[in-house]
């Protein structure tokens, strides 16, 4: 097919009834920015079906992972959901998107700031080299509604701290904040709360939105951006825009599949 290729499933993960992840083979010509999304999706009826998905492996690896919700009536992960080792899924050529790190001015703290499957680009972009030599501390949060949904919890704690080049900086700089809406967690509430009141900062031991130092990526629900844009504009915050550099920016969760 003109413009896509296709690509054959290497391994799917399952986390939970609605949310699974899955690796691909990579065409070795395909390149992309570490938070960038692309189209993908399967051959229905001799037509392709595609939908946006944010590229959750890093741009150094040689093959390509996703992260998907999964919606019973929804035309492509009700089937999506169903693939399997050796499957093969149709990519597009052309990855784009906002989430990159040189839309932003200079700064020493990265928030990324995600809920539900907008934790994708962020497992990206904390395996991306270039994020630590460029901030001093990488502040990945992840809101959910249950513990059961914070996925890439023990890549994020137990792999990435001891894997082999980029250790290290993890350990020194990465710091995860998981948190949690609908039943006990040791972190509970949602993250524009937990910002506003000062909670957050005060967990992660950093001072409250610094005009000066702080950046952020955020990557949700339509809800959830409006909501954080709000809470960043009223601080003097500005997005990053039509090529401008800027404080912030952002990308919704592809998530009505
Ligand atoms: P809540 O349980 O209070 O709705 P969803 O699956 O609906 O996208 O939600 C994923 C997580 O994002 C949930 O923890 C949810 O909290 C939270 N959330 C939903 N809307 C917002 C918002 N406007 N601002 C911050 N967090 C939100």
């Amino acid at each position: 097919m003109a413009g896509f290729n296709t690509e054959r499933v290497l391994s799917v993960h399952h986390w939970t009834d609605n949310l699974f992840s899955f690796r691909t083979t990579r065409d070795p010509g395909f390149r992309f920015k570490n938070g960038h999304f692309i189209m993908i999706g399967l051959e229905v009826e001799g037509r392709p079906l595609m939908r946006a998905y944010s590229i959750a492996s890093p741009n150094h690896e040689d093959t390509l992972e996703f992260f998907s919700i999964k919606v019973p009536d929804g035309p492509l992960t009700s089937r999506l959901q169903n693939i399997n080792e050796g499957d093969q899924i149709i990519i597009s050529r052309k990855p784009t998107g906002t989430l990159v790190l040189d839309h932003l001015l200079p700064g020493r703290n990265l928030y990324l700031l995600s809920t539900g499957t907008g934790l994708a680009p962020f497992i990206s972009i904390i395996q991306d080299p270039e994020t630590y030599e460029q901030y001093d501390k990488v502040i990945l949060t992840h809101g959910c509604r249950h513990v059961r949904e914070l996925a890439y919890q023990d890549m994020i704690t137990r792999e990435l701290p001891n894997h082999e080049y980029l250790g290290e900086d993890v350990r020194e700089k990465l710091i995860y904040y998981p948190t949690v809406t609908r039943e006990p967690f040791h972190t509970q509430g949602r993250l524009t709360d937990l910002m506003e009141s000062g909670k957050l900062f005060e967990d992660i031991g950093l001072p409250a939105f610094d005009l000066e130092q702080d950046r952020f990526m955020l990557c949700g629900s339509p809800s959830m951006l409006k909501d954080f844009c709000q809470v960043l504009d009223s601080r003097g915050f500005k997005e990053a825009r039509h090529g401008d550099l800027g404080h912030y920016v952002i990308e919704r969760a592809f998530v009505e599949k």
